[in-house]
């Protein structure tokens, strides 16, 4: 027995995102659903008549509205706890984001709070993040330890993420990142022994981390500290992703080539031959042009990385430094500010997230037998994501077919 899940019908436009370089974007459409997956996509004459909204669970009619697929926020330290508005605002007044770290602030004083914090404020506090996300048409995201810097920490974070998925529409992805910065007075060689003997292993009994991400960066790990970590967590069976070239070019795109990661991330300084090793070795260059406006540094170049056969994602950064749930902002940042065209940043925030994070059953599109997650804009078409700049277009979300949010 099948079941009709739902029928979107008389939208203006439906974007497919059927490959990583085509919107595929179908104008006077419909969408039907059947068990939770995309059955077709077409006319709306064509698609009521094999599928009749009256006979489905779910009938929207989108009125001349835009329809695409569901966000996929593939990079995100959305689990902590505390406040750090106040260096936001020594930031604007000239600070750095590394003179902070150094003084104690930063990542460290968040892990201070994590590890302060009860399982249940850390929970509701990603439940809190996720609702927002979700408001804003998120349905997939990963979600990174490395706040807790201690085996016992990040194992309780990792077990926070995985309520989180239980608890949550969202789906939520997730990993392992003991390897965010380097504890307070700790040798770094130590530490990276620590990861790799004290905290990988019990990650891998405890079962829950997907993935294995590293900040491979000058002052806190170099390259071969991190391969040292990325392939421990391999032969843990965590696949790696890199934080590359953020601040400075140090090889972490070369070894996130080296090691097949999923993903390189960052990459501000990434080089064109950077971007050809990624292209080579099938990593998803992941832009994260949040971040480059909370620190008022230079926007990657996306072309360099589509040039190179490497077309990228983009996703929040979203965390306690770069604190914004929204897609939509980082989308409209890959237009206005990194120069993509609103349909290349659709596809970006859509389907290429989902790439890197290595999901090849349709998610991030509404391809045929893709899950159906999926948004109604309140707005004729993709481009006002990033043309209605500082607002939420996301009318109506559906995920798996089903309305979560309106
Ligand atoms: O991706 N670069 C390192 N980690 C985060 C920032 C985390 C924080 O400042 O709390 C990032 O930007
Ligand atoms: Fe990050």
């Amino acid at each position: 027995m099948t079941d009709l899940t739902a029928v979107v019908h008389d939208a203006g436009e439906v974007v497919t995102a059927s490959g990583p370089t085509d919107p595929d974007i179908h104008e006077d459409a419909a969408v039907a659903v059947v068990d939770g997956r995309v059955a077709a996509v077409g006319p709306t004459d064509a698609v009521t008549r094999e599928y009749p909204p009256a006979n489905a669970a779910t009938a929207i009619d989108a009125d001349g509205r835009a329809v695409v697929p569901g966000f996929v926020d593939s990079h995100t330290h959305a689990l902590f706890a505390g406040d750090r508005a106040d260096e936001f605002a020594a930031k604007l007044r000239g600070k750095t984001y590394q003179e902070i770290l150094a003084e104690g602030g930063g990542i460290l004083r968040t892990v201070r709070a994590v590890r302060d914090a009860s399982d249940e404020t850390l929970l509701d506090n990603l439940l809190g993040e996720l609702d927002v996300m979700l408001a804003h048409g998120t349905t997939t995201v990963e979600v990174k330890s490395g706040y807790g810097l201690d085996r016992e920490t990040e194992l309780r974070m990792l077990d926070v993420i995985a309520r989180a998925d239980d608890a949550h529409l969202v789906d939520v992805v997730p990993t392992f990142m003991g390897a965010h910065a380097v504890p307070d007075g700790r040798d770094v060689d130590d530490y990276v022994t620590a990861v790799v003997e004290e905290q990988l292993p019990a990650v891998a009994d405890q079962g829950i981390a997907e993935f294995c991400d590293v900040f491979c960066e000058e002052d806190v790990f170099t390259v071969e500290q991190s391969r040292r970590v990325l392939e421990a967590g391999r032969d843990h069976g965590l696949t790696p992703k890199v934080h590359a070239e953020e601040f400075t070019r140090l090889g972490g795109a070369q070894l996130a080539a080296d090691l097949g990661a999923a993903s390189a991330d960052h990459l501000l300084h990434a080089t064109d031959a950077d971007a050809a090793a990624l292209a080579d070795a099938a990593v998803t260059p992941v832009l994260l042009p949040g971040t480059a406006f909370s620190l008022g540094a230079d926007y990657a170049d996306p072309d360099v990385f589509a040039d190179a056969g490497a077309p990228p994602a983009i996703a929040t950064d979203c965390n306690p430094n770069c604190y914004s749930q929204s897609m939509g902002f980082a989308v409209a940042l890959g237009c206005s500010g990194m120069g993509m065209a609103p349909a290349e940043a659709m596809l970006a925030a859509t389907r290429r997230g989902a790439a890197a994070l290595n999901r090849d059953d349709g998610t991030g599109t509404l391809t045929e037998g893709a899950p159906a997650d999926l948004l109604v804009l309140d707005a004729p078409s993709h481009v006002h994501v990033p043309y209605n700049v500082g607002v939420n277009v996301v009318d109506a979300v559906l995920k798996r077919g089903s309305l979560v949010h309106r």
